[in-house]
């Protein structure tokens, strides 16, 4: 990365790395924004941000993945208006950061990752805490700032109204462990997660042209039942008031998702402290089947790989994450089952869908900080 940072900036002097992991949501989908429960792990996979200072007023920022640099002013960044351009995930970030009393010093960027794009393993996030703590360069904001800081410049500079998980894990990812949120407080705890088990995602390679605004109109209807129920948030209503409230469909669907998954997410961690692996597997089955039927925030890509998975020997459960529309299934199962799993899903896909699709093992890893051996950055995927 340093030697591809010469050749585009000519110079590396005083260059530094940063890192920000993906992550993947075991269970607790469409949560956060309804100050509930998420229970995610950060990934191996992680976006790398390499910051030098640089002279003549200019923020450039290249991308590996889009094999493309921007030139900005550095002194101009409050003013800057979102392009529907990558750029706007760092710019976003930039310009937060200027309102937090932040100045952004010209300098020279290059952005490497191995998190999948529109994989729904967050490489948004992955791409706003990397250039957050970069434009930072070694100055300090508090983990809970930054998080909030990202999260902010998603919701008002890129236009997607999401909750805090992705950009929280991201800032707070552990190793070995789950960490699970409460989107309400924004504290956490580890989740221990028992052994002889395995996660790995699977991508379905798809993004369906709905997920962005199905997700604000998934907002706009528990917000809605939220109102009819004279609660502040989801967070704050029972399934026995859901379904007495007298809502209309498909609101009373949203609404009911929400708050069994709320359920299923601490009944999810209870079952892992007491190694419980079948109640895991079909909480998690039952999370996508409430997605699917009641949030409606499935495709026939991720039932399939889901219902695939699960005839698969050594599978524990399955469920789509992330947003929906497309992205990635997580499944949990048995280690030793891990290649048999890979073989027989992948084969299934392609020949339903005529697409590999790509398969990665959810090692749980650490969260964002200054990566200091900048020799050893994995190569981009
Ligand atoms: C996206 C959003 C998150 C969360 C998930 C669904 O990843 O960025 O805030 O809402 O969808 O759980």
């Amino acid at each position: 990365m340093t030697e591809n940072f010469r050749k585009l900036y000519a110079a590396a002097e005083g260059l530094r790395v940063y890192r920000a992991p993906g992550r993947v949501n075991l269970i607790g989908e469409h949560t956060d924004y309804n100050l509930g429960f998420v229970c995610p792990v950060a990934l191996q996979l992680a976006t790398y941000v390499a910051a030098a200072p640089s002279a003549g007023g200019k923020l450039r920022i290249h991308s590996e993945h889009h094999g493309e640099t921007r030139e900005f002013d550095a002194g101009a960044i409050a003013g800057l208006q979102p392009q529907q351009h990558w750029t706007d995930y760092p710019i976003g970030v930039a310009q937060q950061l200027v309102r937090a009393g932040f100045a952004i010093a010209p300098a020279n960027l290059l952005i490497r990752s191995t998190v999948p794009e529109g994989s729904g393993l967050s490489s948004s996030a992955a791409l706003e805490v990397s250039s957050a703590l970069a434009f930072l360069n070694g100055r300090v904001l508090a983990p809970l700032e930054l998080a909030r800081l990202c999260q902010r410049a998603e919701r008002e500079f890129v236009g997607m109204p999401c909750g805090i998980m992705d950009q929280y894990i991201s800032v707070f990812g552990q190793e070995n462990t789950a960490v699970e949120i409460d989107c309400r407080s924004l504290e956490h705890r580890d989740v221990r997660l028992p052994g002889g088990i395995a996660f790995m995602a699977v991508n379905t390679m798809v993004k369906h042209a709905l997920a962005g605004s199905a997700y604000k109109e998934r907002v706009a209807e528990c917000a809605e039942a939220a109102a009819r129920m004279q609660v502040a948030s989801l967070r704050d209503a029972t399934p026995e008031q859901v379904e007495s409230a007298g809502l209309p469909d498909p609101v009373l669907r949203r609404a009911r998702h929400v708050v069994t998954e709320d359920g299923r997410v601490e009944r999810f961690i209870q079952a892992a402290a007491r190694g419980d692996l079948a109640a895991m597997g079909k909480l998690l089955v039952e999370s996508h089947r409430s997605l699917q039927h009641d949030y409606e925030v499935s495709c026939p890509e991720l039932d399939f790989l889901v219902d695939a998975a699960l005839g698969i020997p050594g599978v524990i459960g399955s469920r789509m994450t992330g947003g929906g529309f497309g992205g990635c299934t997580v499944t949990m199962l048995r280690p030793d089952a891990a290649v048999r799993f890979q073989t027989e899903i992948g084969r299934a896909y392609q020949k339903q869908f005529g697409v590999a699709p790509q398969i990665y093992e959810c090692q749980p890893s650490t969260g964002a900080g200054e990566w200091k051996d900048v020799a050893a950055i994995p190569a981009a995927r």
